[in-house]
């Protein structure tokens, strides 16, 4: 309580808000290494004997998806709720009762309690709200996609560099609890489909839309629509941006690229975390694409994209392909329908395929000598101990060791890659991209790599 109000002070006289955080963590950090104790961005020391070990968190985006994380939630102080719909935080202070109300996110991370924030909000506010809460020290939890840009998805991922061995940051790509993510994994490592050559992950939705909607109507008093808009340019209100099913509604709205990246960034952000879990990959060398023609309003139904990764210490050079809107991959053999697979992957080596999706595999051994004798299975106590519940291990590691499966160097390089195929989409050419300067060879592409935003919106506030 001491350390919280010397920060409070300090605050008061004009210091740099995050570094007076620092240094007030720093301070408590001696005692706590005597104890065992965990220090959390409030001030609270947390441990098996502590007062409390319940984060103070800020659910930022409280309804819709947001409904999806009330359970874990429950267990912690959710202290303030946040959302640009009024009647939204009122569903939500149904369950978190203590908490505190905004509309305005920027002011709700002023709240000086905070450890953490939960962020549920529209595609296009994710990168600002993520990287406004780390520079303020806290954990982030955010839901996909990070960012909609490639400028986004390396502010954000740079913020999270700076200060990792602090704070714990996840990327709401759940799916990767599953146990078959390491599965496929191991097989790869461990040979069964000889050296690496490709992977390729897809996914079959289609919503296709005409553009923007039309103003229809005015807002109901409830919406500060202007705060829904955010960052994002103008455009007049349409109930159908918000009529969708609370955790679908992003259907309503992701395929506009002023407030998403369609598919790219929707599913795709799920589907290829089974490969990125897979290549340990960093940034590629080159991105291309093709597709149905560039409509300014509306990204893509039917795309597919490819991009050149380097070679790591345990594989060569390799291609990573994305298809989606009914682009497919060439099945391996005819009797494997690939269509029949929603969301799936598949990797191509010297000896085989492994095709497969969020919680299935199948290895198919290919070529004259693909007889498996290269291949030995892992012995039980070798194979990777399942993760548990996903955002679970984002609050255990906001309480210990800050280690979490998707944190947002993970995410952020793999959504980075995905933002620079888009960026070579709407380039119309291949692009070479040198991940040291985050820029291309290409000067069209250079101009595709961040976005304008709407005046007094800032992504490093
Ligand atoms: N991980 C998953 O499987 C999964 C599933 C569904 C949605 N999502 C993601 O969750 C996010 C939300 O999707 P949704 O369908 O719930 O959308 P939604 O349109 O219902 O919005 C979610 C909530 O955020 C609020 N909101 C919008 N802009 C805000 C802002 N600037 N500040 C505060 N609150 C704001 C809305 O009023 C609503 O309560 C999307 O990014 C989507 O990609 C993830």
């Amino acid at each position: 309580m001491l350390a919280s109000r010397m920060f409070h002070d300090v605050k008061m006289e004009g210091y740099d808000m995050a570094a007076a955080n620092i240094g007030r963590r720093d301070f408590l950090k001696g005692a706590a290494a005597a104890t065992g104790l965990v220090i959390l961005p409030s001030g609270v020391l947390a441990g098996e004997n502590a007062p409390s070990n319940k984060l103070n968190i800020a659910l930022i985006g409280c309804d819709g998806r947001a409904r999806a994380h009330y359970g874990v939630l429950k267990g912690e102080n959710v202290v303030a709720l946040c959302d640009v719909d009024e009647e939204h935080i009122a569903h939500a202070a149904k369950t978190f009762p203590n908490a505190k109300h905004y509309v305005d996110w920027r002011k709700c991370l002023e709240q000086k309690d905070l450890d953490a924030v939960v962020c549920c909000t529209l595609d296009h506010t994710h990168a600002f709200i993520a990287n406004w809460a780390m520079n303020r020290g806290l954990h982030v939890y955010c839901e996909k996609p990070l960012a909609n840009t490639v400028e986004e998805a390396r502010v954000v991922r740079d913020t999270y560099l700076k200060n990792r061995g602090k704070i714990a940051t996840q990327v709401g790509t759940q799916r990767h609890q599953y146990p078959n993510f390491e599965r496929v994994r191991e097989l790869i490592r461990d040979g069964a489909i000889g050296e690496l050559q490709d992977a390729r992950a897809w996914g079959n939705r289609q919503l296709r839309k005409d553009g923007y909607l039309p103003g229809k109507g005015k807002p109901p008093k409830n919406l500060h629509y202007d705060l829904w808009l955010g960052p994002a340019q103008h455009h007049p209100y349409n109930p159908g941006y918000f009529d969708g099913r609370p955790g679908a509604n992003c259907l309503n709205w992701n395929m506009y690229w002023d407030f998403g990246t369609g598919q790219v960034g929707d599913m795709g952000s799920h589907t290829m975390d089974i490969i990125w879990n897979a290549i340990d990959a960093g940034r590629p060398e080159t991105a291309e694409a093709k597709g149905e023609k560039y409509d300014p309003e509306v990204t893509p139904v039917e795309l597919q994209m490819t991009w050149r990764h380097p070679a790591n210490d345990w594989r060569g050079p390799i291609n990573v392909m994305w298809y989606q809107g009914g682009m497919m991959p060439n099945s391996p053999r005819k009797y494997v329908n690939l269509n029949r697979i929603g969301h799936g992957a598949m990797f191509k080596g010297t000896k085989g395929f492994i095709v497969c999706d969020f919680n299935s595999r199948l290895v198919i051994p290919w070529g004259p000598d693909a007889d498996m004798t290269y291949f030995e299975p892992r012995k039980e106590e070798e194979v990777a101990e399942p993760m548990g519940h996903f955002q679970r291990e984002w609050i255990d590691a906001c309480k210990g060791d800050l280690k979490t499966s998707c944190d947002f160097d993970y995410a952020g390089l793999m959504i980075e890659q995905m933002m620079l195929g888009l960026v070579a989409y709407r380039a119309g050419e291949k692009i070479e991209y040198n991940g040291e300067t985050g820029r291309t060879n290409n000067a069209k592409a250079n101009s595709l790599l961040a976005k304008e935003y709407r005046k007094g919106w800032t992504l490093s506030g």
